[in-house]
């Protein structure tokens, strides 16, 4: 079977595309899900790809990827990174490794940033090159030993 990867968005990226692009850039979420499905296909893997505003849908899914075998969790939980105390104990709970990904630098913006709580647990974290980040981050899937 395939292995599989979830990519996880938090709040407000289902406006990408036309939310601050001088931050965010202009791709769609839709955009990066389809540069992630390409490049996972490269890479052998399958990939599942959601995105929500709540909290506790962040929360159910990290814990739904630790049940149905995932091979690594990619997270941007968006500005849940800097207030989640949930989704940090989420990622440290479940044994897929977590990768946090964020389009923009967050630690060369406001203060109220520069902590990332679920970057506790992040095995690895990758801000501040765009969508570009994403496939970083599944690039790097491949070099965890499974
Ligand atoms: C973000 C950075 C966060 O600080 C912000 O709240 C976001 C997006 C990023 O991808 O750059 O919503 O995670």
């Amino acid at each position: 079977m395939t292995d599989t990867v979830f990519i996880l968005n938090g709040p407000n990226l289902n406006l990408l595309g036309t939310r601050e692009p001088e931050i965010y850039g202009s791709d769609t979420l839709a955009d990066i899900e389809a540069r992630c499905a390409d490049r996972a296909a490269e890479l052998g893997l399958a990939i599942d790809f959601r995105q929500s505003n709540h909290e506790g849908v962040l929360v159910d899914w990290l814990h739904e990827a630790h049940a149905m075998g995932a091979v690594a969790v990619i997270v941007n939980p968006a500005a849940y990174t800097h207030t989640s105390i949930a989704l940090l104990d989420a990622a440290k709970a479940i044994d897929p490794p977590v990768i946090e990904v964020h389009l923009s630098d967050p630690e060369s913006r406001e203060a109220f940033r520069h902590e990332s709580f679920i970057g506790m647990a992040a095995m690895r974290t990758i801000k501040g090159h765009g969508a570009q980040g994403y496939l970083m981050a599944l690039d790097a899937v491949t070099q965890i030993n499974r």
